[in-house]
């Protein structure tokens, strides 16, 4: 929050009040806020890195969120997507978006820019393969910060992410995750009642995550090997950590949810790509099928795939030594816990708000008040799973938890530049050295 921005008539407070009583307060190890409680009527400056769909509807909920909020700055690495974002967030928001032409950001140091250019709050919403360096840089810059799901494609990455979550937590900057239905009331009301015990002792889960293929980009001329790759990221295993990271990642978090957020002791899978061909479907897989295991024998199930034509399902069961839940991801209202006693089903009967809309209600509340959100713990654990997963699957062996956790594969490469990119090799199972 800087003291030379134009108010527009909103009362200007310190944000940083709380920064001096964290020195003295911050004792054992107990973090503080760096700021303390605020007024409805301050004003609290949002940065926007990856203008890209979600980053611009995360954007949106932001402003929705709090009448104090103004999307200060915007970086995407092309203009033209950042471009097309601010249009649209101009239009919809008017003069909350003050993003004005010194502070429009484009290329690899978009999130440098952006970070110094005053703000207070930023979204990370690019492609995961850069979320472990940004959110880093977020972090050490003491912003808080609402980051996208998953949180890296590698394990190295998802260390660092384990790091800089610990930093948030004890300097008492927000963190929090992109895992959006842990921000769903209907699926609160499930997941809270099954950690409750009100299943019982969980036995087996089994989500899926069943959809169509995500779209591509044609190559053109101008584009080098890093554009094309990162106009189809989805596509990239660097970019994206493939459809078990990227997108069936929101059901390995549920299984997470519903095992009480403890991690599997190992997990074994089959998985493929039988549809995907053409330079843009890169080097992922269209499948996926993976048994995890826990220490105390419950078994999770996931599958996955992107393919067009199939039907589709996004829905977990969760059976316990009391009953059976049955979680519909796409049809909330349906959602039932079923007891082996007889006694009544437990549905959720209250209101179904938009999980986005509430992740930014209640990270901009506490910011307000002075209360910590920190999803690392968990959110970082769902990563792992959904990593482990993939390199199960790309193995074709077992992987246990400790061996994830001490997984050295770096898929990232370690200079970001526009040019030629080394040629894709797709993984076979059997044949893939998991290291
Ligand atoms: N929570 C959810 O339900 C949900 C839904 C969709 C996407 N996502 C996640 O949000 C993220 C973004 O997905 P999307 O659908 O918006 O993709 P997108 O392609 O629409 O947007 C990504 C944007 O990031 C930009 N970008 C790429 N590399 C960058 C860099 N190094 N620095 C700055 N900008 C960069 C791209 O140019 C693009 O504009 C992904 O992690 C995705 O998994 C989450």
């Amino acid at each position: 929050m800087s003291s030379t921005e134009p108010t527009k008539g909103i009362a200007r407070r310190d944000f940083v009040k709380g920064t001096a009583a964290v020195g003295a307060g911050s004792v054992a190890g107990l973090a503080m806020p760096v700021w303390g409680a605020t007024t409805a009527n301050d004003r609290i400056k949002v940065g926007l890195v990856g203008c890209g769909g979600r980053g611009t509807g995360a954007a949106n909920q932001a402003i929705n969120a709090d009448p104090g909020v103004m999307l200060w700055a915007m970086g995407d690495v092309y203009a033209d997507r950042l471009q097309n974002s601010l249009g649209g967030l101009k239009q919809a928001h008017g003069n909350r978006v003050m993003v004005d032409q010194e502070r429009q950001f484009s290329g690899f140091d978009a999130i440098d820019k952006v970070l110094d250019s005053g703000v207070d709050v930023v979204i990370l919403a690019t492609p995961p393969g850069f979320r472990p360096d940004h959110l880093a840089k977020a972090v050490a810059a003491k912003k808080h910060v609402f980051c996208e799901k998953p949180m890296a494609t590698d394990m190295p990455g998802l260390r660092k992410v384990m790091e800089t979550a610990q930093q948030a937590k004890n300097q008492g900057t927000q963190l929090m995750s992109g895992f959006c239905w842990r921000y769903s009331m209907p699926e609160r009301a499930m997941y809270g009642e099954i950690n409750d015990g009100a299943l019982g002792e969980i036995e087996s889960v089994h989500s899926t995550y069943h959809t169509g293929p995500l779209g591509t980009r044609a190559r053109t001329p101008d584009m080098t090997d890093m554009d094309f790759q990162l106009r189809n990221w989805q596509h990239f295993n660097w970019l994206s950590g493939d459809i078990i990271v990227e997108q069936a990642v929101h059901s390995v978090d549920k299984m997470n949810w519903a095992m009480g957020n403890r991690p599997p002791a190992k997990c074994t899978a089959m998985a493929g790509r039988g549809l995907r061909n053409g330079a843009e479907r890169g080097d992922i897989f269209d499948h996926f099928a993976v048994i995890y295991e826990w220490d105390n024998g419950a078994r999770g199930f996931l599958t996955c795939r992107q393919q067009a034509n199939c039907s589709n399902d996004n829905s977990d069961w969760v059976a316990g030594t009391k009953g059976v839940g049955f979680i519909e991801g796409w049809a909330p209202r349906k959602s039932r816990l079923v007891f082996a006693d007889g006694s009544p089903e437990f549905r959720y009967k209250g209101g179904t708000p938009n999980m986005y809309q509430t992740e930014h209600n209640e990270l901009f509340k506490a910011i307000r008040e002075g209360d910590l959100v920190n999803d690392g713990d968990w959110m970082t654990v769902s990563c792992a799973m959904g990593i482990m997963g993939r390199e199960a699957g790309y193995s074709g062996r077992t992987i246990t938890w400790e061996e994830i956790m001490n997984s050295e594969r770096e898929i990232v490469p370690s200079k970001l530049e526009f040019g030629d990119r080394p040629p894709i090799e797709i993984p076979a199972p059997g044949v893939y050295q998991f290291s």
